[in-house]
This record gives C-alpha cells, structure tokens and sequence, in this order.
C-alpha cells in the first residue's frame, strides 16, 4: 500500500520522527540554529546510509544520529557534551515511553562516546555516530581550519583517518578528505 508522506506535520509520526521533530524544535531555541540544524539533519541522513551499509538498524542510527549533539543544542555548550547529552537523550527517550531499555541503551551510550574519535570500540553504534559526525564535517567548505586550530594534533590526525575510511566506504574519492572551499 502506498501511503502519503506527512512531513512532519500532524500527529501520524514514527517514534523516530516523534524524537526528530523534538529536536529541531530544541535547536529553534538556540542562538546556533543554522548549524545545529544542518549538522544534525546532516549526521541523521549520513548514519541512514552508514547502517544500511554496514546492515545495522537505521532507526536506532538515525535517532543516535540526530540526538549526539543534543547538549549543544539544549545548554548551547561543548563541555562534556557527549556524556551530559547521554543523559539529556535518555530522559528524552524514557519520556516518550516508546523505547525499551535496550534501545535506550544503545542510542544512549553511542552520544556517551561519540567525541572519543581516537578510540575505536568495536561497538557498532558507537563507531557509526564518530563516524557520521566527522564525515558531515568534512562536507562543508573549509570546516578543516576549525579541526587544525582548535584540536590537538593527534585527534586531528584521528579524524582524517575516520573521514578516509568513510570515504572509502562510500566508494569515495582518496585524495580529498576535507573539503576546500572556493
Ligand atoms: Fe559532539
Ligand atoms: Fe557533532
């Protein structure tokens, strides 16, 4: 049966579209809206392809996904975002009543580590939201003074190695990891 597409209007959305649209509707209140607008709708749509590659669950990694910088977008500061934002989804989650403890579980603990790019854990979720977000990062014009300015050399070099393997497995070109800007 073909079924017509809300967009996100009305009351037929998913549990999924239920934790999206609260999220944009977060992000409006912050004085950052363009980024955290782009950058999570960015690293939403990234994590639905990254898990239909690697065949994990496209809605526990879009909801991973859209929620990873929900500190930021909350409290509109960097300062253990990934642990305190963890947090903040849990309750998010717990609230809506429309997820079990597993799935709270593994949403939750994939925001928890998400800046430890340098550390490679062999959860599924874990690695996929690392790696949403830097491969969104790298797509917009000349983002990469932002990571050689403000991070240390070695997690630098974390996030290029990441942006590559993304790339490759997208069956992307080698030699461009950051995109230049004109
Ligand atoms: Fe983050
Ligand atoms: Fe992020």
């Amino acid at each position: 049966m073909v079924r017509d597409f809300h967009h996100f209007k009305g009351n037929e959305l998913t549990r999924s579209e239920q934790i999206q649209r609260a999220v944009v509707e977060l992000l409006l209140n912050t004085n950052s809206i363009t980024w955290e607008l782009k950058h999570s709708s960015g690293c939403c749509q990234i994590g639905r392809i990254l898990a239909q590659k690697r065949k994990l669950d496209v809605e526990i990694a879009e909801i991973a996904c859209i929620l990873h910088d929900i500190c930021v977008i909350v409290e509109g500061k960097y300062e253990e975002h990934a642990r305190r934002g963890a947090e903040t989804a849990k309750r998010m989650l717990e609230e809506s009543g429309d997820f079990n403890g597993d799935e709270i579980q593994l949403i939750t603990e994939a925001i928890a580590h998400h800046s430890e790019k340098q550390i490679r854990t062999g959860k599924p979720y874990i690695e996929l939201v690392k790696d949403a977000d830097v491969f969104d990062c790298s797509l917009y014009e000349n983002a990469q003074g932002f990571y050689v300015l403000h991070k240390p050399k070695d997690v630098y070099d974390e996030y290029v190695k990441r942006i590559k393997i993304v790339r490759k497995e997208l069956g992307l070109g080698q030699n461009e990891v950051f995109r230049e800007g004109k």
